[in-house]
């Protein structure tokens, strides 16, 4: 057997040592030892070998625009859209295409393969879905993109919202989105999820939906979609993006809410570095943190996939792409630290994501795609805990990034003349229980 590609020594993230052979854009072998050449090598030397990351929500649209035309002062979603709506008369095709194209650089060095974003189709030329299907292609050989049409200023609020989102369906965005929240009542909101959920059905799409992006308590347009994806027959098909009401809501109903979103195959995904930010900005001491209940979930048996959301745009301040600084939020504000939780928020920007989004040949099995990423660490803990180098990225079956090990020189008597920053996690008890 010949390979095109080789990663020897590479340790996955079940404690195995194995090699993986790659042959064209495929992983063709996966064993502890392939005694055989190829093309190319790569020396894991017992770094942890994953498949790629993947951002099951972020804004491409609007990535990379902080600043433009001005700064978010109060942090506030409501301001963020106001905002994003004085921007969105100035956007260039060029200029978005441009930010989102940097923004995919920066997404492979870290990793990060598959990418969901949503796409405002609140503007009757949409100018933002042409430019981000023109990405999509652009893409294609190194990233998988999906585009989430996003009726940001309402489906029902916005005068041309219902008809602009249809149009961009038709030239081929990928799934349906919406944003009950900021209809004008609760009940258009409902009558919101309905429509769009329907409009998925009839195209046989996915949904995703921005859903109870709030810290209003009394929101909750998660119920109905989790009925609408039953009624619809739309079981594994269907997220809830934020659903920070959750966070607010009264024990007793999350406690009847959390077996219907289950029972109706939606999955959750949660946008840490964003929920801690913009939620609980009317508090004022105590404050809530906002993000939805994962643990709660994950329990319950709900899929959870963390996402970035936003880098760098009327939302977001910050950013670099790297779904290691996603998982790392969401497991202090979810207080997931014992060593089974913290591979779940491993899991959570990895494989969970990776079924979300309905990616196929995702992992390293042999037959599966050959994306994977070489990390600075022995182990997901680790990964999460140094937010560890990308020493290499292969996207179908190419080394498309990588950097050389980071290595300090220590001055110090007496000490090691290199620091060494890992550490391997006990195996204890919460794990072999599977607690
Ligand atoms: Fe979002």
């Amino acid at each position: 057997m010949t390979f095109d590609l080789l990663v020897r020594n590479a340790r996955l993230a079940d404690g195995r040592t194995v090699d993986i052979g790659i042959a064209g854009d495929r992983i063709t072998a996966c064993e502890r030892t392939i005694a055989a050449e190829a093309g190319e090598t790569i020396d894991a030397a017992g770094s942890l070998v994953s498949p790629p990351f993947v951002d099951p929500h972020f804004h491409m649209d609007a990535t990379l625009s902080f600043g433009q035309p001005r700064v978010n002062r109060s942090g506030t979603l409501l301001e963020g859209i106001e905002l994003w709506g004085e921007l969105k008369p100035l956007l260039t095709h060029e200029a978005v295409v441009d930010r989102a194209l940097a923004y995919c650089d920066w997404a492979v060095s870290m990793g990060l393969l598959a990418i969901r974003s949503h796409v405002d189709t609140c503007d009757d030329r949409l100018l933002a879905v042409d430019a981000l299907l023109e990405v999509r292609e652009k893409v294609a050989p190194y990233i998988d993109l999906q585009l989430v049409a996003f009726p940001q200023d309402g489906f029902y609020r916005s005068a041309t919202a219902r008809d602009n989102t249809i149009r961009a369906l038709d030239r081929g965005v990928d799934v349906v989105g919406g944003i009950p929240h900021f209809e004008r009542t609760m009940a258009d909101g409902r009558r919101s999820v309905t429509e769009l959920c329907e409009i998925a059905a009839d195209r046989g799409l996915p949904v995703d939906m921005h859903c109870d992006e709030t810290d209003d308590p009394m929101s909750r347009h998660v119920e109905q979609l989790a009925f609408e994806a039953q009624r619809l027959g739309l079981q594994g098909r269907v997220a809830g993006s934020h659903l920070t009401s959750m966070h607010s809501m009264e024990n007793y109903y999350v406690s009847k809410l959390l077996p219907l979103i289950a029972e109706a195959g939606v999955s959750a995904i949660p946008n840490p570095l964003i929920n801690i930010v913009i939620q609980g900005r009317h508090d004022t001491y105590p404050k809530r943190r906002g993000m939805t209940r994962v643990p709660e979930m994950l329990d319950h048996g709900i899929r959870v996939g963390f996402g970035q959301d936003c880098v760098l745009d009327p939302w977001y301040s910050l950013g670099t792409a790297d779904m290691l600084d996603v998982a790392f939020m969401g497991l202090h504000v979810a207080q997931m630290t014992s060593p089974h939780d913290m591979r779940r928020c491993f899991d959570m920007v990895t494989k969970e994501s990776a079924a979300i989004l309905g990616l196929e040949g995702y992992g390293l099995d042999v037959g599966c795609k050959a994306n994977l990423v070489v990390l600075d660490a022995g182990d997901p803990i680790e990964a999460i805990r140094l937010r560890a180098d990308r020493l290499f990225v292969v996207a179908n079956g190419r080394i498309v990034a990588r950097c050389a090990r980071r290595d300090t020189a220590l001055a110090l008597p007496g000490r090691p003349a290199r620091v060494d920053r890992r550490f391997k996690t006990p195996q204890t008890n919460d794990e072999e229980n599977g607690a």
